[in-house]
């Protein structure tokens, strides 16, 4: 499968071939009527008005003769899944109390780290653990983790991307822990504790064979050195047009479930002395959301090559809301109960790139959208009930919470359309 990229740059190099050939041939043609009228600048005029008219004629015919040549942009077939059409979408909904919640007690759930365990860090009011997401056509089905965990015999789930990736496994084992008589059968298999710059996390589920993964890659692009004769301010690199290396250690999976977009801000990037680089070129003057989109084609075609069809299912989730407040945005304040209205929170320009890349994919991949949900929940960040409250966050969620539901959302529809 050839990717978007590869079919344009084939034609153009067509399209440069082709006009080498024509320049060559003007060139004779030119030559051999120097010499018939030579010597007068009229007759220069003349030459160069008839080897246009040539030029012209010969494009002409070229595309009358080779009509196929003009489709130089592909398209591609739009994936109903990703839109859950003829279905309901589950992420077109609402918040409603639901004293049945929290699912778990983060306490007493090992791989919920430190820093998300709001009750544990002093948090008192518990009302922003008891809510249900209600998608308005349909119900979620309720979280019957023994169910669950019978069909995930076997499996490997992995999740790539951001902290938020990490909160979204870290959410999941937890869920599943809850159907673990003993705990001492869940283990992180290289015995490592959950840190924020750790790369890799592996945890398995021994007595169901099951393994749930999270490799760290927050652009999901390679990220470099700074190129020979970079100017001085540029430290280090993105490059768009690779896939980070770690992806061959994830490809051997039956789910893959993908996340970024928190670091693809000007503070994470440019401030650093962080650059974007593609094709061995720095390309200084791009933004962001081109420099994402073009991310997401390299992950996008790196799909369409590398993941087997038959056996992994992929998802991708849009960017989670924040809720940061103030003229700079950079004040945080969560709240006791959700916001009523989503005061913008709802769009993301991230997330329409990653809806249109994925929109445009041959391989199937399913959009987790997430956005709007999470837009209410003012009152489900972390806050100054992290484990470092000098440091309020407005980015990251409390557990149990929101990415529990990002989680029962997922599980139904990995359990549901692999047909298990
Ligand atoms: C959660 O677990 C901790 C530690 O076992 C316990 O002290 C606390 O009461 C539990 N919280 C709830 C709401 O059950
Ligand atoms: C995938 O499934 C199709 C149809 O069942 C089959 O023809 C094909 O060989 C399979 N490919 C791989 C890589 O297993």
């Amino acid at each position: 499968m050839v990717g978007r990229f590869e079919v344009e740059q084939y034609s153009l190099s067509k399209l440069r071939q082709f006009h080498e050939r024509v320049l060559s041939f003007g060139d004779k043609f030119v030559k051999i009527h120097c010499k018939l009228w030579v010597s007068e600048s009229i007759s220069a005029l003349v030459v160069i008005g008839l080897f246009l008219s040539f030029l012209l004629a010969m494009v002409c015919t070229y595309f009358y003769v080779f009509p196929s040549y003009q489709p130089a942009i592909r398209t591609y077939r739009v994936h109903e899944s990703s839109d859950l059409v003829g279905k309901c979408n589950v992420f077109d909904g609402k918040w409603i109390p639901d004293e049945s919640y929290p699912l778990y007690n983060a306490s007493q759930c090992p791989f919920a780290e430190r820093g998300f365990d709001c009750v544990a860090n002093g948090r008192r009011d518990r009302g922003y653990q008891k809510w249900r997401w209600k998608p308005k056509y349909c119900e979620i089905p309720r979280f019957n983790v023994h169910e669950i965990l019978g069909k995930l015999r076997g499996k490997r789930i992995v999740f790539v991307g951001d902290s938020l990736s990490r909160t979204q496994w870290e959410s999941m084992i937890c869920l599943l822990m809850k159907g673990v008589a003993d705990k001492r059968d869940v283990y992180e298999i290289n015995g490592n504790k959950i840190t924020k710059r750790i790369r890799f996390l592996g945890v398995w589920f021994s007595s169901y064979n099951l393994r749930i993964d999270f490799y760290r890659s927050v652009f999901l692009v390679q990220p470099g050195p700074a190129p020979r004769r970079a100017p001085k301010r540029v430290k280090s690199t993105v490059r768009l047009d690779r896939l980070d290396d770690i992806s061959k250690e994830w490809i051997d999976s039956d789910f893959l479930i993908f996340n970024s977009g928190h670091w693809w801000t000007p503070t994470k990037l440019f401030d650093m002395g962080c650059y974007f680089q593609a094709g061995g070129s720095l390309k200084r003057g791009m933004g962001i959301p081109s420099a994402f989109r073009t991310a997401l084609k390299t992950w996008a075609s790196w799909v369409e090559t590398s993941v087997n069809r038959n056996r992994t299912r992929i998802f991708f989730r849009t960017f989670e809301s924040s809720h940061w407040i103030g003229r700079n945005r950079n004040s945080c304040k969560a709240t006791r109960r959700p916001w009523l209205k989503t005061k913008g929170r709802d769009h993301s320009r991230i997330s329409d790139i990653i809806t249109d890349v994925v929109k445009k994919m041959t391989t199937p991949a399913i959009v987790l959208r997430v956005t709007s949900m999470g837009a209410f929940r003012s009152d489900a960040h972390v806050g100054t009930w992290s484990d470092n409250p000098s440091v309020p966050d407005c980015s990251h969620w409390c557990l149990p919470g929101v990415p529990d539901t990002w989680n029962e959302i997922l599980l139904s529809m990995m359990l549901s359309e692999d047909g298990l």
